[in-house]
C-alpha cells in the first residue's frame, strides 16, 4: 500500500484553490493508500503569528480537513508539532542542507523579499518540509503547483542523504493534479489565489455563504472579449472559471466552452458561483456539526499517536546512520 503524505499551513482561510490543488487529492487518495495528512502548525510560526488566533486558526483547518471530506477511518489526520520527530528529523536534515539549494527557493525570496530581518525559520522552512514527507517514507506527495520545488529539494535531500549514509531515506514522488494546480485569484488572475493576499475579493474561503460567494464571482476579472474560450495565457480570468467549473461540476472544458459559447461572461460567472455553492454547502453543514460535537479533538489524539509510531522508526533510522548512539541502548 502507498504511503501519502501532504499538509497545509493554518494560516489565513483555506481557499477554492487550497480545496481543487490539494485537499481533493487528499480525499481521493485516502481511499487508495495510507495517508497521513497534517496542520503544519510549526511552519506557520514562521512569519509572526498571533498566538491566539494560531491556535483557533489550527483547530479550524484540522476541522475543515474533515468536514471537506477526509475521513479518520481510512487516513490519519494529526498536527505537526503534536509530534516531535518532525522538528530533530529537521535538524538532522538542516546538517545536510546546503545554503545555496535554500537561497534559489522562490517561496523564501517572495516572503523574504531579501531582507536583512527575514527569519531564519522562513530559510530553513523547506528542511522542516523534507522531514515533514521524508519520516513517513512517503511514496506520493499531492500538492499544488507552488510546491514543486520544495518537494523537488526533498527529493535532493534524500538522495543526498543516502548517498552518504547509505539507503535509509525514501525519495518521494510529487502528485499535482493536471488541472486544478494552480488555482487564480479572482481579483486578479495573473496571481495564484492565496490565503495571504491582501483582498477577500482575491478568494473564496470554503466556509464562505452563498451571497458572498455570488457577489465575488460577479465581480471576477475577466477580460472584454466577451468570448468563452479556454486560454491561460491570452484569457487568465475565464480559463480560471472554467478550470473551477470543470473540477467542481465534472463537465469537461470544451463542453463548457461550448455550453457558453453565445452567453457571455455573465451567464458563466453566475453558474459558476452556484456550482461552487452546490459544492461548499454540505462543507459548511458538515463544518458546523464538527463544531457543535468536538469530535476532532479525540480525531486529532488518535492521528498523532499513529504519526509519532510512524516518524519514531524512521528518525531511528536516521539518527543510527548518520552515528548519533542510540538512546534506547543498554
Ligand atoms: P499551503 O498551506 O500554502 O497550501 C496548502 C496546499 O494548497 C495548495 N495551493 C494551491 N493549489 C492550487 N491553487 C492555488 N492557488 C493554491 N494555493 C495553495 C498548495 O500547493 C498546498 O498543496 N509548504 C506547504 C505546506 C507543507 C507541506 C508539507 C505540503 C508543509 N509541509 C509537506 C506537502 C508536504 C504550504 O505552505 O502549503
Amino acid at each position: 500500500m502507498k504511503r501519502i503524505f501532504s499538509g497545509s499551513q493554518p494560516t489565513g482561510n483555506l481557499h477554492l484553490g487550497n480545496y481543487l490543488g490539494a485537499i481533493k487529492q487528499y480525499i481521493k487518495y485516502q481511499e487508495e493508500g495510507d495517508g497521513f495528512f497534517c496542520v503544519v502548525d510549526l511552519h506557520a510560526l514562521t512569519l509572526p503569528q498571533d498566538p491566539e488566533a494560531l491556535r483557533k486558526k489550527t483547530m479550524e483547518l484540522a476541522t475543515l480537513y474533515v468536514a471537506a471530506g477526509l475521513d479518520p477511518n481510512k487516513a490519519t489526520l494529526f498536527i505537526q508539532s503534536h509530534v516531535p520527530a518532525h522538528a530533530e528529523g529537521a535538524w538532522l536534515l538542516q546538517c545536510i542542507a546546503r545554503m545555496g539549494e535554500l537561497n534559489r527557493m522562490v517561496q523564501f525570496k517572495e516572503k523574504g523579499k531579501g531582507e536583512e530581518t527575514a527569519g531564519v525559520g522562513l530559510f530553513t522552512y523547506p528542511i522542516l518540509q523534507a522531514a515533514d514527507i521524508l519520516l513517513y517514507d512517503a511514496d506520493i506527495v499531492p500538492v499544488g503547483e507552488d510546491q514543486k520545488q520544495h518537494i523537488e529539494l526533498t527529493r535532493d535531500l534524500a538522495e543526498r542523504f543516502n548517498h552518504r549514509f547509505g539507503e535509509v531515506l525514501k525519495v518521494p514522488v510529487p502528485m499535482i493534479p493536471e488541472q486544478g494546480a494552480r488555482i487564480m485569484g479572482l481579483d486578479n488572475p495573473e496571481k495564484k489565489m492565496s490565503k495571504s493576499a491582501e483582498s477577500a475579493s482575491n478568494y473564496i474561503t470554503l466556509l464562505e455563504d452563498p451571497k458572498s460567494i455570488m457577489k465575488k464571482l460577479k465581480r471576477a476579472v475577466t477580460d472584454s472579449e466577451n468570448v468563452v474560450r479556454y486560454d491561460r495565457e491570452q484569457k487568465p480570468g475565464v480559463s480560471n472559471l472554467l478550470e473551477i467549473h470543470s473540477l467542481l461540476s465534472g463537465e469537461s472544458i470544451s463542453a463548457l466552452e461550448e455550453k457558453y459559447s453565445d452567453a457571455g461572461y455573465g451567464k458563466l460567472k453566475i453558474e459558476t458561483a452556484e456550482v461552487i455553492i452546490d459544492h461548499l454547502t454540505p462543507v459548511r453543514e458538515r463544518y458546523k456539526k464538527l463544531v457543535e460535537t468536538g469530535e476532532i479533538e479525540e480525531i486529532l489524539i488518535t492521528g498523532a499517536k499513529r504519526a509519532q509510531e510512524v516518524t519514531g522508526g524512521v528518525l531511528e533510522r536516521m539518527r543510527s546512520a548518520m552515528g548519533l548512539v542510540s538512546p534506547y541502548r543498554k
